[in-house]
């Protein structure tokens, strides 16, 4: 009896130092933190005036209204302004689309659908369900904010 007894001791001792020894070796988690902030946080960011932004030659004014909607989840699930901002000038996840300048087409209409089309299916359950009217409009949407006159 007292034998058994004092196996159980140190067999909850063991038990014990063991877990404390498994703690002190695991690395010390430290948590990741964003040196800078992204700016987009601070940007009062206002949603471009459809009504009034240029149409691309052989588009309608429905196609930018249209394509407003889209690019702001309003139609077609799209999910554009998540990451390009709802001013369309970039978040941290998206680059400025306003700036009249872009990096993957010359900036026609023809080549912003072709960058939407192929390139905007980055994250899965993020390109939206678009189809090829939505991709259009959105097309000449983006054609339309990257020629505003600047904010002045
Ligand atoms: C998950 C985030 C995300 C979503 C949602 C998203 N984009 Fe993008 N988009 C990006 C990123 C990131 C880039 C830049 C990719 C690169 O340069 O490699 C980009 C690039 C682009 C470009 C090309 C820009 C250039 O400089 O050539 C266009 C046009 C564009 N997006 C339009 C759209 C449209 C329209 C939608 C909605 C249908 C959309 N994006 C949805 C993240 C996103």
């Amino acid at each position: 009896m007292g034998a058994r007894f004092i196996v159980l001791i140190i067999a909850i001792c063991a038990l014990f130092s063991a877990q404390f020894v498994a703690a002190r070796a695991e690395p010390a988690q430290q948590e990741l933190k964003l040196v800078t902030p992204p700016l987009s946080m601070y940007r009062k960011q206002v949603r471009p005036p459809a009504e009034s932004l240029p149409v691309p030659a052989g588009f309608t004014r429905d196609q930018i209204l249209h394509g407003d909607r889209v690019f702001h989840g309003e139609a077609a699930n799209g999910q554009c302004s998540v990451c390009h901002g709802i001013d369309g000038k970039g978040t941290t996840n998206g680059n400025d689309l306003t700036a009249g300048m872009f990096i993957w087409s010359d900036g026609s209409v023809k080549e912003l659908k072709r960058s939407v089309l192929h390139n905007m299916a980055i994250a899965p359950g993020r390109d939206g369900d678009l189809e090829l009217a939505d991709v259009d409009a959105v097309a000449a949407y983006i054609w339309a904010i990257s020629r505003q006159e600047p904010a002045r």
